[in-house]
């Protein structure tokens, strides 16, 4: 997948723009606070569904403006294509090829990039909801029914802790509905194990090669899904069968708690290197490298699913790279396309066609 072109009006401090961008490296750069993030945080919405800072669509409209509109126009192997978001007052728009779309899932689901961007950089040390919404973006952009098993069951998940809360506090709680949230969050919780569970096997199994390839063979990653079900369940209804038991068997713990103890919302990732727990023993530079071979393994992960590469977007990342990594990031991109901020315009050998100057909110290719 090649982004070809993203417009934006009254977008962050971008009155309006329209930047045009290559196959191959590209590079935003420019001051601090110029708008470098602005852009790329402007093309994730449409991977993403939202911001990735975490912002509500009314903070991404310019001061003193009452809505913004974004446009990414993009090439897959089956052609050309745009996306449109727009928001005005408390109006969503989204179109695709021109034709409205209503759910943001088909957003979602056209649009594929991977994100790397300062904060990711601590993705091994982070807090294992760091790790889980890694996964959850990772996954999403694969398969689209994730985003609707994941919403199924934190719905679940609210109307049990919800209940829960009101016995820890001494009410009197219904003990069957108490049962069947359960059931119904097992269900949902059954298929997201096995994707996640899957998804790492495959996510794994290219992060090593990478780190492999990057440390000159002496190193080895392992990444590995841990939740509270058993490694060794493969079938589905087994699965399900086990959250049942778990959900129903802790009920009377987790009335004095008032909340869920168990289930995927509780899930991690497990990094080890060379054998031993990353996030314990592994040097920062080494923490760095893994997070930069979990990114572009989710790259590979997402071609092997989708048939073609999504568009990986690099924000502020390569200056905190040492040189070898530089290299092999630039030096073996193949047929990727990576859009790459720095403050820094001529570090990384990148050709001067594919720089895009980037000053107070305007883009000059
Ligand atoms: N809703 C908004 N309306 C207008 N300007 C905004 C809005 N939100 C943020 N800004 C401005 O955008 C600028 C930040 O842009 P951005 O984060 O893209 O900078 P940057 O070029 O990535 O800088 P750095 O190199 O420091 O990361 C800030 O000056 C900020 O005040
Ligand atoms: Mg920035």
């Amino acid at each position: 997948m090649i982004l070809r072109r993203f417009k934006a009006e009254n977008f962050r401090n971008i009155e309006g723009c329209d930047i045009t961008f290559s196959p191959g490296v590209n590079l935003l750069y420019g001051n601090n606070a110029q708008g470098k993030t602005n852009a790329v945080e402007g093309i994730y919405v449409f991977a993403r569904g939202k911001s990735f800072r975490l912002a509500d669509d009314k903070e991404l409209v310019r001061f003193g403006s009452d809505g913004f509109r974004i446009l990414v126009e993009y090439e897959t192997k089956d052609g050309i294509n745009t996306l449109e978001y727009a928001f005005f007052g408390r109006e969503r728009r989204r179109k695709k090829n021109g034709y409205k779309i209503d759910k943001i899932k088909e957003m979602i689901g056209s649009f594929k990039a991977v994100l790397f961007y300062p904060d990711d950089l601590l993705l091994v040390k982070a807090s294992p909801e760091e790790r889980r919404a890694f996964l959850n973006v990772a996954i999403g952009q694969c398969y689209d029914v994730y985003i609707s098993y994941y919403a199924n069951y934190k719905k679940a998940l609210e109307n049990r802790n919800c209940l829960l809360k009101l016995a820890s506090k001494g009410m009197a709680v219904d003990g069957n509905e108490l049962i069947s949230w359960s059931y119904y969050m097992a269900e949902y919780a059954s298929y997201i194990h096995l994707m996640r569970k899957e998804y790492t096997a495959r996510l794994s199994e290219y992060a090593n090669g990478i780190i492999k390839e990057i440390s000159g063979g002496k190193e080895e990653v392992n990444i590995s899904y841990k939740s509270d079900v058993e490694e060794n369940l493969s079938k589905r209804e087994d699965v399900e069968a086990e959250y049942r038991k778990i959900f129903t068997e802790n009920i009377e713990k987790e009335k004095i708690v008032g909340s869920s103890l168990y289930g995927v919302h509780r899930d991690d990732l497990l990094i080890d290197l060379n054998g031993k727990s990353a996030r314990h023993f592994a040097s920062q530079g080494q923490q760095r490298s893994i997070v930069l071979a979990m990114k572009l393994a989710e790259g590979e992960v997402n071609k092997d699913i989708c048939g073609e590469y999504p568009v990986f977007l690099f924000d502020d990342v390569l200056s905190e790279l040492d040189e070898e990594r530089r290299k092999y990031l630039i030096g073996g991109i193949g047929e990727r396309q990576i859009i790459i901020t720095s403050c820094e315009r001529d570090s990384f050998g990148i050709s001067d066609a594919n720089k895009i100057e980037v000053s107070l909110g305007s883009y000059k290719n």
